[in-house]
């Protein structure tokens, strides 16, 4: 089964053709961050605006990357939620459209569990029944949560963050520092030589048992840093703050991360969303997995960013049609459960 993806719950315009749920025949993302970039964060009345305009022209590109006509199409997929309203609704109003003029089924997806299975889109991962259960950390912009999978479509949330998502985290950070949006990628450059142990950012909730994450007292301890240091954003000194800003805010996942293996024993775990892209965490994840000797599955770095594929990777395999489309509404407040 061919599924056409389509992902514009913020601010990335996404169309991807996926066969079977996991082979991807073309993915094509277009990114608003130079539109948002003045703002220092995503505007969501200029992000709807751009994927009417973009959404057409990249549907049209997904299928001829793919080689595909419209008559390959056999569903299709859109996010359902979370997100911001204006912008997943000028996604799910053309899959409604679509699917009405091609006659073929609408399936509405739960964009997190999108991130969860961007792994399956790596050609060498193995099939999810012999991965699970599956702890999965889930890190992206708006989401920072602790997943149990017991299988496809079968989730149990096992800690989430109190405030600050971990992408939020390196955003706010960033612009702290002067770096830019979005703030992850910015601080992962300006981390390049510095050393992660120079300042002893705090480690959110570190003493604490449980699996809950928290990321604002991090952001508060560099406000205070950058205050008491009028010299900390001279180029010399701003790679170990970057560098020791995000130490902090992986070692506080990757705690967690082992503290969830300990409670939930696992066949495998793995990282999703955007924050995964990043090489440092990619590194401390690997040494986990290697201590304990379980496979760790992370997704190709261009499927851990939103994404249309791991829409349709969703869809083509739960092929949860909906029945009714035309009372289909965008969910803004989606969760897993
Ligand atoms: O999953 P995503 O594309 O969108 C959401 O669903 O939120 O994640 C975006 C987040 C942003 O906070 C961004 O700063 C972070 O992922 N991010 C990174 C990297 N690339 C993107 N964080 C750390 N290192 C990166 N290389
Ligand atoms: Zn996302």
């Amino acid at each position: 089964m061919i599924v056409l993806g389509i992902e514009t719950s913020c601010d990335e315009t996404a169309a991807a053709l996926v066969r079977d749920g996991h082979e991807v025949l073309s993915s094509i993302v277009l990114s608003q961050i130079s539109k948002h970039q003045p703002f220092g964060g995503v505007v969501p009345e200029l992000a709807s605006r751009a994927h009417v305009e973009a959404l057409p022209g990249i549907l049209e590109e997904a299928l001829s990357k793919a080689g595909r006509s419209w008559a390959d199409v056999d569903a299709v997929a859109v996010t359902r939620g979370p997100g911001l309203a204006s912008s997943l609704l000028i996604g799910l109003t053309a899959a409604k459209a679509l699917s009405l003029s091609l006659k073929k089924p609408l399936i509405p997806v739960n964009h997190l569990e999108g991130h969860l299975f961007s792994i399956f889109l790596d050609p060498n991962c193995p099939p999810s029944a012999g991965l699970c259960p599956l702890l999965v950390l889930l890190v992206s912009g708006g989401h920072t949560f602790l997943v149990r999978m017991d299988e496809a479509g079968r989730y149990e949330v096992l800690g989430q963050t109190l405030d600050d998502a971990a992408g939020e985290a390196l955003d706010k950070g960033a612009k702290l520092m002067k770096l830019g949006y979005p703030g992850g990628p910015a601080i992962e450059k300006a981390a390049a030589g510095g050393d992660p142990n120079a300042i002893p950012f705090p480690r959110g909730l570190i003493q604490q048992r449980g699996l809950a994450f928290s990321f604002s007292g991090l952001k508060t301890s560099l406000l205070y840093y950058l205050k008491n240091h009028p010299r900390a954003l001279d180029a010399d000194n701003l790679k170990n703050v970057a560098a020791s800003y995000q130490e902090a805010a992986f070692q506080a996942l990757t705690e967690r991360v082992e503290r969830a293996l300990d409670q939930y024993p696992a066949k495998a775990f793995a990282c999703v969303g955007g924050v995964a892209r990043n090489k440092r965490l990619r590194s401390m994840l690997t040494n986990v997995a290697a201590s304990r000797g379980l496979p760790l599955l992370l997704a190709p770095p261009e499927y851990c960013t939103d994404n249309a594929a791991m829409i349709a990777a969703v869809a083509g395999t739960k092929r949860n049609i909906c029945d009714d489309p035309a009372s289909l509404d965008v969910e803004p407040n989606l969760t897993l459960t």
